[in-house]
Order: structure tokens, then sequence, then C-alpha cells
């Protein structure tokens, strides 16, 4: 057993206590290799914001369980020789079993999603409940859902959303013991949310019915990617086949944000930026095959994203 507190890393508790009260959200970007690592705590230092490092269960496979805790550790580490002691939790997103949740605290998560969302509602309150049973005893923080979200995460995919039924919130928090609760209010999952014309559009007025039941309980919002359109139209010139696509509108997060939602998940618009990068140095400079040529712009890239979500669309900076 690795405790994340020996790695120097933090649970989310008292980060989302002041996001609450202090009207922001914590960013939660995905990452899977060391550029996005770089990339993310650069701009987290930089900008003075807390930040939750998180990983799916199909990226803790591609990168692998004992490098990603090391990673996360030198990521600790990197933020302090950058100048700036972050507070960083090491998050895992969209656990899928109990098996799962239990094998990452003992590699040193400080946080866990169990997402059993899928399920009928009394499996996911039991699954829930198991999770953070086995977590608060290593004073780890379970993050749970209700509702069902469009979009494809990991091998999961769903055509329509489910709204969060607020009337069940109170219920599932009690019943469960879980420290955050992700909610269904409009986002969705992957870079290809909205066509051109529809209209995003996040529920203020869910999410709000939802604040009356929990007053400040920590609330995550998922599928929080904007799909900026220069950048996919960059990816498109540079060779892309990227289809048309939009996302979730920078003001509305900002607008959720000011409420109990203390966390936002952010990957696909990091994924985009890399690509648009990438594809950029191989088209303007086929003659390079150093990775360090294309992936050092793709962290810039990356880097530039982030400092940009964390000032304009989570309101973090100098919070840390
Ligand atoms: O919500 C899903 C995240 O974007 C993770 O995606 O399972 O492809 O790593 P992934
Ligand atoms: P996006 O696909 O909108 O970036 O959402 C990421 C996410 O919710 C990770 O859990
Ligand atoms: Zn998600």
């Amino acid at each position: 057993m690795v405790s994340y507190k020996s790695l120097g890393l933090v649970n989310s508790r008292e980060l989302f206590k002041k996001a609450v009260a202090g009207g922001y959200a914590v960013p939660a970007f995905n990452f899977n290799n060391m550029e996005q690592m770089q990339a993310i705590i650069q701009a987290c230092v930089e900008e003075k914001s807390p930040v939750i490092l998180q990983v799916s269960s199909g990226a803790r496979k591609y990168a692998n369980q004992t490098l990603l805790r090391y990673m996360a550790q030198g990521a600790v580490e990197y933020a302090k020789e950058l100048g700036c002691n972050i507070p960083i939790v090491l998050h895992l997103d969209h656990g899928d079993s109990f098996e799962l949740c239990k094998s990452c605290i003992e590699y040193g998560f400080s946080s866990v999603m169990i997402d059993g969302s899928h399920l009928p509602y009394d499996e996911n309150v039991a699954l829930t409940k198991k999770v953070v049973e086995f977590a608060h005893q290593h004073d780890v923080t379970v993050e749970g859902e209700l509702g069902v979200l469009a979009g494809v995460e990991d091998e999961v995919s769903a055509e329509t959303h489910t709204y969060t039924r607020p009337e069940e919130v109170e219920d599932f928090v009690k019943k469960t013991g879980v420290d955050s609760l992700a909610i269904s209010i409009g986002t969705s999952h992957g870079a290809y949310k909205f066509k051109p014309g529809q209209k995003p559009e996040i529920r203020l007025d869910i999410l709000h019915e939802i604040e009356k039941r929990i007053p400040g309980f920590p609330i995550v919002l998922h599928g929080s990617s904007s799909v900026p359109q220069d950048i996919v139209a960059e990816i498109n010139k540079y060779g892309g086949a990227l289809k048309d696509s939009i996302g979730i509108p920078e003001e509305q997060l900002r607008e959720a944000s000011k409420s109990a939602v203390c966390e936002i998940n952010i990957d696909s618009d990091g994924r985009l930026a890399m690509t648009a990068a990438i594809r950029k140095v191989f088209v303007e400079k086929p003659e390079e095959f150093d990775p360090r040529k294309y992936l050092g712009p793709a962290r810039d890239k990356l880097k530039e994203l982030y400092k940009h979500k964390v000032v304009y669309v989570l309101g973090s900076n100098g919070k840390a």
C-alpha cells in the first residue's frame, strides 16, 4: 500500500470546500503521458491554481499504474521546483468497479470516482457506498454520479442525456457518504457534442434545484470541453478530417463554476490542441523526426490552453 500522502498529494476535500465558498471550480485535466503532465503543472503553477490530475481506467492501462504513481510524485516535486507548491490531487476518472478503485487507492491515488450512473439506482447506491467505506479508511475522497451524460467514455457510450433527477440527490449523498457528486445537466463527453446550429445548454435550472436539496455540496461537471473552433480548423488545415462539431460554451461553464460546481473535467480540448500542434509540424517540417520537435510544440499549445481554461473558465487562478 502506497499512501498518497507520502507522495505529497492531497485529497479533494479542502479544495472543494474553498472552491464552493469562493465561487470557482478546480480544473480536472486528464493525462496519460509526460508532456501532458508537464503542460498541466506548468500552467497551474504559473496561474497558482490547484489541480486535479485525472486518469481514466484506459489511461491507467496505457501509462502503467507504477509509472503513474511516480509521475504524480514527480508532478508534486516539479511544481515546487517551478516555484509554487500547488495542491495536486491524483484522481481516478470514471472508475467502474470496486476492485479498480481499491487498486488505485493502493497505488497512491488521493481521490477516486466510482461511476455507477449506468446502474439501477439501488445498485449505484450499494456500489458507491462500498467504495466510500474503503476509501475513507485511507482518507481518500470519492466522487459518485447520478444521471447519464451523452457521448463516449471508455467503452461506455450513451446516445442521449438522462438529466440528474434533483429528487434523488439528497438520498444518494446521505446513503453513500460520497464527497462530491457528478451530475448530468447538458454537458457531454468527447469532441462531437453538438452539431453546428444546435444550441448547447447547461441546465442551470436543474443545477439550482439540486443545490437547493444539498446546499453547498460539491458538484462535478464532466464533458466540459468547448471544442475550440480555431483548433478544429487548424487540425483540418493540416490534413485532419474532423467532422464539424461544437462544444460547451465557455461562458456557460464560467457561470456554472460560480455555484457549487467545484470541479470541471476537460479532456477532449487537450487532445485537440495536441493534435493540431503535431499536425502543423508534420506538414510544415516533414523532414523532422525527433519526437521532441513535435511533442515540444504540442506541450506548449497544451499549456496555453490550460492557462486559458484556468483563468477564463474555472476562475481558479490565484487560489492555490
Ligand atoms: O470521460 C472520459 C475521459 O475523456 C477519458 O477518456 O477513457 O478515452 O481515456 P478515455
Ligand atoms: P470532455 O470529453 O468534454 O473533455 O470531458 C472529459 C471528462 O468528462 C472526463 O471525465
Ligand atoms: Zn467524464
